[in-house]
């Protein structure tokens, strides 16, 4: 990667990843690292809003009726020209081309609300309290063919507690989110790893 790595954010809701990645950068947590831009399949994508306030480039790709292969040919273009090294699904809900996939090979991350392999799909955090997990938390992955199943870069785990409701597992999960998108972001960054099979090992020095 470049000296400073740009990240291409792929949103379709309300960004509150990416804002705190964003807040990351500006807080010196998350270094040598840049929003090149943002991107949503739906139009009127809360977050959207939020990146335009903060000055970041944003482009949208309506979704609705169009071929896959083609809308995400579209997006693919827009982050090569916009010279995008690492690719952030940050509530992007849109499964992904396999050509979309192989274009950018491990350079595809996700974040999804469980401890995968547990919950993958919808509402995971729904999934997780009514199957009466003690233990919930959130995955940040690379992405491949399949549906949230790519190489776990970072997991971080929480204790469902017995006054929970799936409103509060789900803002407390999303708070662990926003502290392990940055954190798993940086480890990428850094290049320091290897992926074996199906593990992300960190290089030692
Ligand atoms: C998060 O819970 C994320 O894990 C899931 O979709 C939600 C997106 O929230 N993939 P936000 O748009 O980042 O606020």
């Amino acid at each position: 990667m470049s000296a400073v790595t740009r990240l291409g954010i792929l949103i379709s809701g309300r960004g509150s990843n990416f804002l705190a990645i964003a807040e990351s950068i500006r807080e010196g947590r998350l270094k040598g690292v840049e929003i090149a831009v943002v991107i949503s399949n739906v139009p009127d994508a809360a977050g959207l809003e939020k990146a335009r306030a903060l000055g970041i480039p944003t482009a949208v790709f309506d979704s609705k009726g169009r071929k896959r292969a083609e809308h995400d040919a579209d997006v693919a273009a827009c982050l090569k020209e916009q010279k995008v090294d690492l690719i952030c699904l940050a509530g992007y809900m849109r499964l992904l081309s396999p050509q979309f996939v192989a274009a950018f090979p491990n350079r595809i991350l996700n974040i999804h609300p469980s401890l995968l392999p547990a919950f993958p799909g919808l509402e995971a955090q729904e999934q997780a309290f009514a199957y009466g997990v003690k233990v919930a938390g959130c995955t940040v992955h690379f992405v491949d063919e399949e549906l949230d199943h790519g190489a776990i870069v970072l997991q971080r785990a929480i204790p469902v507690l017995e006054e929970d409701d799936p409103h509060m597992l789900t803002m407390r999960i999303l708070a662990e989110e926003h502290k392990a998108y940055p954190e798993a972001i940086a480890m990428v960054v850094s290049g320091e790893y290897e992926i074996r099979g199906r593990r992300f090992v960190k290089r030692s020095s």
